[in-house]
């Protein structure tokens, strides 16, 4: 079992797989930070050092290298599924969780985190509501293909089992 969480910075994807994974004995990966290790560099100075083009690339090659571990929940960045065929990618060689969150919750949960995520950094509150807003339209349609959806807000330990039965019924 490979399990994708997608969803927009501040949905819960790495705190929800920490709890999931240490529950069902799998293992955790978080892209981001398999990127950071890959390039001996925080996310905000690989944007800052050698752009967000760089950053994709690696998204997408360190992604792909997920495909040698088995048991596991991988939580990725909120661009992922939006570059690269990432997406496809990820339908075709696991099983892929949207969380879905509306806008305020979002950026209830990101305002006071700006300064560690490149796109948002230096931007004031109202700003950041609307780039949110933006944003999680333009990426919808990506979201979308995930094979399942769930609400972000409702979540809980049980939450995971009930997507399990889904998936493996
Ligand atoms: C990004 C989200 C970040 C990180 C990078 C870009 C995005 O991850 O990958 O800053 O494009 O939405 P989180 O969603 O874990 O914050």
């Amino acid at each position: 079992m490979r399990i994708y969480l997608l969803g927009f910075m501040g949905s819960g994807k790495s705190h929800w797989g920490k709890i999931w994974a240490k529950v069902h004995q799998l293992e955790f990966i978080d892209l981001d930070k398999e990127i950071e290790h890959a390039c001996g560099l925080l996310i905000p100075d690989i944007f800052e050092k050698k752009g967000e083009d760089f950053f994709r690339d690696m998204e997408a090659r360190m992604l792909r290298a997920t495909a040698a571990n088995d048991d596991c929940i991988i939580s990725c960045g909120g661009g992922a599924p939006c570059f690269a065929g990432n997406m496809e990618w990820m339908n075709a060689n696991g099983h892929t969780i949207f969380l879905e969150a509306p806008p305020v919750y979002l950026f209830e949960n990101i305002k006071k985190e700006t300064g560690t995520r490149p796109l948002i950094n230096h931007m004031n509150e109202a700003e950041l509501l609307f780039f949110i807003e933006q944003k999680l339209k333009e990426r919808m349609p990506f979201y979308r293909q995930a094979k399942t959806t769930a609400p972000a807000k409702e979540l809980t330990e049980e939450s995971f089992e009930k997507i399990i039965q889904q998936i493996t019924s």
